[in-house]
């Protein structure tokens, strides 16, 4: 069944085909995604993702075609005429449609569009067994923190895990561990978590930041700092986190064991705050 689709100020089905193939986004990878979860067809974390989507998009000149409230009312009514109670939404602005130029002209009227989507979310048992990853190269480009559409490393070297029979790819570069292919990373050693700092090589995940505040708030301590390559097989518990998988234990990279292959206790915990968290947004 088709899903339903906002495309630039008005409200059809993902069977229309509405994107010309002139545009930016296509062409270019010259846009900016988002993408939320909803619950009981109430957005998670709005805010955070309206605030992201507006750094990315005032990063790259391309002007926000919703203001906060705007956002806001869109996004409900494409809830109000999605079938389904939960799933993601998937948001993409680009710069817009027009002759296939590198230098971009000024002033083009940005395509924006987003749709609901029925989505699988990790049940009980997958939230215990956690995931297995591989190490590849990080070969993105070097603004990272952006979510820019230009996904086709993230997309390679979810490939390469795919193939290795594990579940998602850790980002490697210059000896440091930057973060998965679609998810942020956490190490736990010794009570304490580590996890890459918000600059240009991570992609600032909403996630990220409620397991950081929630780790701080238990009163676990939090380094943000970049884990060297040579520290990844001297953890006690790891996990990784995003908007689809919530937090999620890693036990496995490159075929080794995480601990003691199973959900790390301080893993636990959090998990159990982020998934009440979730609960409360959704208004449960
Ligand atoms: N991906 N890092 C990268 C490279 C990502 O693509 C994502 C999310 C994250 C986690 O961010 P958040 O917690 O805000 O979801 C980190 C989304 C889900 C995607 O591309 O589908």
């Amino acid at each position: 069944m088709p899903d339903v689709l906002y495309f630039n100020g008005r409200f059809t089905t993902t069977d229309e085909r509405v994107l010309g193939v002139e545009d930016r986004g296509f062409q270019f990878g010259d846009s900016i995604y988002e993408v939320f979860k909803f619950l009981r067809k109430r957005p998670l974390f709005l805010p955070d993702h309206f605030r992201r989507l507006e750094v990315g998009l005032r990063a790259i000149e391309i002007p926000n075609p919703w203001t906060e409230s705007s956002f806001r009312a869109t996004v409900e009514e494409l809830l109000k005429r999605t079938q389904f109670d939960e799933g993601i939404v998937y948001i993409q602005v680009s710069r817009g449609e027009g002759e296939r130029v590198h230098f971009y002209p000024e002033n083009m009227k940005p395509t924006a569009l987003m749709y609901t989507r029925r989505f699988k979310f990790p049940d009980a048992a997958k939230k215990e067994r956690g995931v297995r990853m591989i190490t590849t190269e990080d070969q993105r480009w070097r603004q990272c923190c952006l979510k820019s559409v230009n996904l086709l490393a993230n997309s390679m070297a979810k490939k390469r895990a795919q193939r290795a029979g594990a579940d998602e790819a850790l980002l490697l570069d210059g000896g440091f561990v930057r973060e998965g292919a679609s998810s942020s990373f956490f190490a736990i050693r010794n009570g304490a978590i580590i996890t890459h700092p918000l600059d240009e090589h991570i992609l600032p995940g909403v996630v990220r930041d409620h397991a950081i505040s929630l780790a701080l708030a238990e009163k676990i301590r939090v380094d943000e700092r970049p884990l060297r390559e040579a520290e990844l097989f001297d953890m006690n518990e790891a996990f990784m986190t995003s908007t689809t998988q919530g937090i999620m234990p890693v036990t496995e990279i490159d075929g080794r064991i995480i601990g003691d292959s199973r959900r790390g206790e301080i893993t636990g915990q959090l998990q159990r705050l982020f998934d009440a968290v979730e609960l409360t947004e959704a208004g449960v």
